[in-house]
């Protein structure tokens, strides 16, 4: 019961982050968009429009116009995009409780990477959010913060960093997830921090009839452009624990990198498309460095990275052999009642069938999770033979 009320949880909170997620992010991709199909030409004689844009949608016509700085008069309704943002982290940080904290065994710790305590474990996590943030906001209110590219590259260069500490701290799947929070935090605190409360002084200024503070506006800019790169890799990280070949790789934090920097590089192409000094090559960049992790993360590599090559184990292994290995270490979650992932193995033909996937997870030692029965190398090098066996058979 309790499990159920667990899994229940997970999954409304999930639903929840999905949910928020979209909004936010699908009103930021949105206003990015309106930015930058703006029909500019046509308002020169109207001094304080910037420009404007028909659009057709849902059976409707609609016509929005932007002003240069700010409308004479305060209209009586003005709508703010945070909810989603806000609602976005605290969900992610419930589902991080949820699935990493609650699950530190199987999903965050790693003996074969660091022997941690639960606590210690958490600690870290908790602690690694907080900096993230602390160090990237106070980099930005730096002398560098007047240099923008030099300012992005440094942070680009931190989060490499943070990748490869994280791999050194956690398994690949909890290392993987505590980037993305870190970037997520980093997003949605610097709506939290900057983003709405320049918005705010803009609007209060115009209440109270001063000039708005220039540098509010351009440290706002700064933060929400930060924010639409590092949409691309964030997104990629919530959905990577689909995928063991990379975050169980044995370079994961590279891969991490590469899909990352292919994300932004392509994320930096949609931006710039419109503009007359468009740079065509960045795309195929982009696509270069996802190449660059395709290839990192090939099979041959990666099927046993872990294994050590000194376990020789002298074949051919049959099913029977690898269903005791099973028995101890598998069904305890993959039997027929118990699916996990709605992987089951009910019998050894079953075995056979997901012979591939099978000894995938085990070579890459995404499975058992957190190992907690002590599956040693030798079971691990004798499902690869088993497997092998089955190949050329
Ligand atoms: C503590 C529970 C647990 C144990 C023990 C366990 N698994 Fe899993 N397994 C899961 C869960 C949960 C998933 C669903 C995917 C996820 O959330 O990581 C999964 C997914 C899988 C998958 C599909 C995803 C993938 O990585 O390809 C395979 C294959 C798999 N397990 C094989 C095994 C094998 C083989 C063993 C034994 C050597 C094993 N598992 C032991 C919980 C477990």
């Amino acid at each position: 019961m309790e499990s159920h009320i667990h899994t229940w949880l997970e999954l409304l909170v999930r639903w929840a982050h999905f949910i928020t997620g979209i909004a936010w992010i699908g009103a930021s991709f949105y206003f990015n968009w309106l930015e930058n199909h703006l029909d500019r030409a046509a308002q020169r004689n109207r001094d304080n429009i910037a420009g404007h844009l028909w659009a057709v949608h849902g059976g409707g016509f609609y016509y929005l116009e932007k002003f240069k700085v700010a409308p004479d008069k305060l209209p009586e309704t003005l709508h703010w995009f945070k909810w989603e943002a806000y609602m976005t982290w605290v969900s992610g940080f419930v589902l991080l409780v949820l699935v990493y904290y609650m699950g530190a065994e199987s999903y965050l710790i790693d003996s074969r990477v660091a022997d941690l305590s639960v606590p210690v474990a958490i600690g870290i996590g908790i602690a690694t959010l907080v900096l993230s943030w602390v160090v990237y906001d106070q980099l930005c209110k730096s002398p560098l913060g007047d240099r923008p590219a030099l300012l992005a590259g440094v942070i680009a260069v931190l989060l490499v960093l943070l990748s490869f500490a994280m791999t050194q701290i956690y398994g690949g799947r909890g290392a993987f997830i505590h980037v993305g929070a870190a970037i997520g935090t980093i997003m949605v605190a610097n709506v939290f921090f900057v983003i709405i409360p320049n918005q705010r002084d803009l609007v209060d200024a115009m209440k109270e009839g001063r000039a708005p503070d220039g540098a509010k506006g351009k440290a706002g800019l700064t933060r929400s452009r930060h924010n639409n790169y590092l949409t691309l890799p964030v997104l990629f990280i919530m959905i990577s624990n689909h995928y063991p070949g990379t975050y169980a790789h044995e370079w994961n934090w590279v891969v991490l990198a590469l899909i990352m920097a292919g994300g932004v590089a392509i994320r930096h192409y949609f931006n710039v498309r419109h503009l007359p000094e468009k740079k065509v090559w960045i795309l195929p960049v982009g696509f270069v460095l996802l190449l660059g992790a395709f290839f990192l993360t090939m099979p041959e590599q990666r099927t046993a990275p872990d294994t050590d090559d000194s376990v020789e184990v002298d074949g051919p292994v049959e099913t029977d052999v690898v269903w005791e290995i099973a028995e101890n270490h598998c069904l305890a979650c993959h039997a027929v009642d118990a699916s996990s992932g709605g992987i089951a193995f009910e019998d050894e033909e079953d075995l056979e069938r997901q012979a591939r996937s099978i000894a995938r997870a085990v070579g890459n030692h995404s499975m058992p999770p957190g190992n907690p029965t002590d599956m040693s190398e030798e079971e691990r090098a004798k499902v690869e033979r088993w497997y092998r066996d089955l190949q050329e058979q």
